[in-house]
């Protein structure tokens, strides 16, 4: 009988295959997500789970995910999901949605995700983690009324922006359904060797994709180990619910937007706007 039941986004690569890796093999039912079928299909096979693919720049392939993990688990609900696809990406390029796609990607799909997924996760009280990034608070400030950044682009703006959703979103999730027993946390993994920034033009090509990596950057299993950290832990004794973790230590130091709550309940409303579900 498993433990748990755990769904992690952005298994394919990085952070989240090395998770994979180091979850396997394991009590639990694994259940990977990527965008490429070759690639989600060799982590996969790799560590002995379940696999399934949605590119998160279409929210038509997300809705179709949340209703094929939902048909798989059952009424097994599930008892962690890890929101950790995501990256940095070039110029300003909207969706076939009409979005931009760094907020898309990293925020507004994960959104719709947890929320088509509300229900399996409130039945198991279960335990959402969202891989944000340390860029939340050096790049990030927020505007409810221009998520696309059409007034003020940059890759690092966009990336830190949607970096600071995935903290905000931690944070209402705590505050809307932590007394029922979900917990949600937010956390910075570490500055790590991955695919990251392979697709921008941001400046941070140079730290990721030139030779400067390997003196400023951490392994790849490191920042993996991170993840695994959060996925099996303890909600309540090994971190904190509604809170921000660098890497594993509990931080103060968060972008201000961080602490207002009007912001996060709007941030909420606005994204379900979006979307196209209903408010809570
Ligand atoms: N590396 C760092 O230093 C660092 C620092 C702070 C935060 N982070 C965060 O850590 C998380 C993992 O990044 P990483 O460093 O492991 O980078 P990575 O090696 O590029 O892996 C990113 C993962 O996200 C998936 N992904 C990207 N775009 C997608 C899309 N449109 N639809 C579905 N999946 C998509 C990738 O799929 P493919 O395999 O198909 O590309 C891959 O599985 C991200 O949220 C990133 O923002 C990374």
């Amino acid at each position: 009988m498993p433990q748990k039941t755990i769904v992690l986004t952005g298994a394919s690569d990085g952070i989240g295959a090395a998770a994979a890796r180091q979850l396997a093999p394991s009590p639990h039912r694994l259940i990977l997500i990527g965008r490429s079928i070759e690639k989600t299909r060799a982590i996969a096979e790799e560590a002995g789970a379940e696999w399934f693919t949605a590119d998160f720049a279409r929210l038509d392939d997300v809705r179709a995910l949340a209703e094929k993990i939902s048909d798989a688990v059952g009424d097994d609900g599930i008892h962690v999901l890890a929101n950790n696809a995501g990256g940095i990406f070039g110029d300003r390029t909207p969706t076939v949605d009409g979005f931009e796609k760094t907020m898309q990607v990293n925020h507004l799909a994960p959104f719709l995700l947890t929320n088509l997924l509300l229900p399996e996760l409130r039945a198991s009280g279960a335990a959402v983690i969202n891989t944000s990034s340390i860029a939340h608070r050096l790049f990030g400030h927020i505007d409810v009324d221009d998520l696309d950044n059409t007034r003020r682009f940059s890759p690092n703006k966009a990336y830190g922006d949607a970096k600071l959703a995935n903290v905000l979103f931690a944070k209402s999730l705590h505050t809307k359904f932590h007394a029922e027993g979900l917990s949600a946390v937010a956390f910075h993994p570490g500055t790590v060797q991955t695919n990251f920034a392979s697709d921008s033009s941001s400046v941070m090509r140079l730290l990721y994709r030139t030779p400067l990596k390997h003196l400023l950057l951490i392994g790849a299993d490191k920042g993996g180990d991170t993840l695994r950290w959060f996925i099996e832990g303890t909600p309540g004794e090994t971190w904190l619910s509604g809170a921000y973790y660098d890497e594993r230590q509990l931080t103060a130091k968060v972008n201000p937007q961080v602490h207002d709550a009007d912001l996060a309940e709007a941030l909420w409303q606005r994204s379900a706007e979006l979307v196209g579900i209903p408010a809570r």
